[in-house]
């Protein structure tokens, strides 16, 4: 079936769904099951798409999607473009690059949040070197007093960490508003966000420790202080949910990156910045001033306009190839990001009902972080289900032993679900997960 038609059958078949309506009535009225799962709803059959890394070892079960995503097909002819561009162009590959590569990753970027202008995307290769960039622009840099920022406490190692560094060397004076118990966050980070006069807020859309979605992160960063510098970090969120920056793209700072959902690997990551905030960044390459670069350097340095300000130096731009391929055979498909969302639900659901049916090993709705909800209008969870258990690490490397691939964060043991799954494979999953020897 080609990806984009929906199915109403997904690949169990109509004898499938229909023993499946048969049980789960009494279940969907008493909130146990979902109705997608219940008519055995998987709305896209994309596997055609990644042919080459689902053939690679189709015994493997990879359930990761929220991490390394496994590239479509559209990636190894970009990948080739891109040499056969450096091959034949030799320098003026760069023409080609800012002339056409560079403008549609930033266009895709654009169309995918609602930007209303694409040039108001930056690249680097991660998001790290985004954000020292970004803070090295904050007034507070200079050193005379800590830098105030606020953030909760299920950022990134790429934040947290770095954070932590300049706790210790006095640049910041940092708080964090606990994710957990996530009934009472959205409003316990609004209070704390209002409450104090902050340099920096900074907070991820979806926390990677659980995959809780914190949906009023635009409207609450964006409600702030101008004096406020807002950053939402959107890396589990671009290319998951639908996510409309229209209304906040002139006061919001938006991160992200190509490795996870936008399935086009390493090294695309990107800062969308609002304008007329003319930050500096202290640490600066030189791709920063690209307009000025034949006017004699004079002692002040000069910044290009829009979001190139925060751009550092010589990048790889073989990953701006695969982007935009796989934009390109999305686009093809009419696949979109609220229907590979709506197929990820739909796989979610159905895993989820193996869990509670004690028909997927050894996990068990109780471990859900955070729990299930199964209503239809309200969810608040990204492409990964969380199972908080003490063994959580043991347990991904017994997995991994089975070929069944997850990854585990401390003490969480993350499933992902991507574009590439279908029903049938959920249902490997959980009888593969059923066989396994104890450890
Ligand atoms: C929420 C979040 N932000 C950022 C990143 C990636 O950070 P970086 O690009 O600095 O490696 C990840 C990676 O897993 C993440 O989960």
């Amino acid at each position: 079936m080609p990806a984009g038609r929906a199915s109403a059958h997904g690949t169990l078949g109509r004898f499938g769904a229909a023993k499946r309506y048969a049980r789960g009535w009494r279940e969907l009225e008493q909130g146990e099951l979902s109705f997608a799962s219940l008519i055995g709803v998987t709305i896209l059959d994309a596997t055609h798409l990644f042919a080459a890394a689902l053939g690679a070892e189709p015994e493997r079960l990879h359930f990761a999607a929220h991490s390394h995503h496994l590239w479509p097909n559209a990636t190894k002819d970009a990948q080739e473009r891109a040499w056969r561009d450096a091959a034949e162009l030799a320098d003026e590959k760069w023409d080609r690059i800012f002339g056409e590569v560079y403008p549609a990753s930033q266009a895709h970027i654009a169309r995918i949040l609602g930007l209303p202008n694409p040039g108001r995307v930056a690249f680097s290769a991660n998001t790290h070197d985004l954000l020292v960039r970004l803070m090295s622009a904050l007034p507070a840099w200079e050193g005379k007093r800590p830098i105030k920022v606020l953030s909760t406490d299920a950022e990134f190692h790429s934040f947290s960490r770095q954070l932590r560094r300049f706790r210790e060397s006095g640049r910041v004076e940092w708080e964090a508003v606990a994710a957990e118990p996530f009934e009472t966050f959205p409003e316990r980070f609004r209070a704390a966000a209002e409450a104090g006069s902050y340099d920096l807020v900074f907070a991820s859309h979806v926390f990677f420790s659980s995959g809780y979605v914190f949906d009023e992160v635009f409207e609450i960063l964006a409600s702030l202080p101008d004096s406020a510098t807002c950053v939402v970090d959107g890396y589990h969120g671009f290319c998951a949910l639908e996510t409309d920056m229209g209304p906040y793209a002139d006061r919001l700072y938006y991160m992200s990156g190509g490795y996870k959902y936008a399935m086009s690997g390493e090294g695309v990551c990107f800062l969308v910045a609002p304008p007329g905030r003319e930050l500096r960044p202290e640490i600066t390459g030189w791709f920063a001033g690209f307009d000025s670069l034949t006017e004699a350097q004079t002692e002040l340095v000069g910044y290009d306009r829009g979001a190139a300000r925060f751009m550092g130096a010589t990048f790889e731009p073989t990953p701006m190839y695969r982007f935009n391929a796989v934009c390109d055979a999305l686009t093809a498909e009419k696949i979109t990001v609220a229907s590979i969302h709506a197929h990820c639900e739909a796989l979610q659901d159905r895993f989820l009902d193996h869990v509670g049916a004690g028909s997927a090993g050894d996990l068990h709705l109780d471990q859900l972080t955070p729990g299930r909800d199964t209503s239809a209008d309200r969810r608040r969870r990204g492409h990964f289900l969380t199972f908080r258990r003490e063994d959580a690490q043991e347990q991904q490397k017994h997995y991994a032993e089975a070929r069944i691939i997850t990854d585990a964060r401390g003490d969480r043991l993350r499933f992902g679900f991507g574009l590439y799954h279908t029903a049938q494979d959920v249902d490997r999953l959980a009888e593969r997960l059923s066989g396994l020897p104890d450890r």
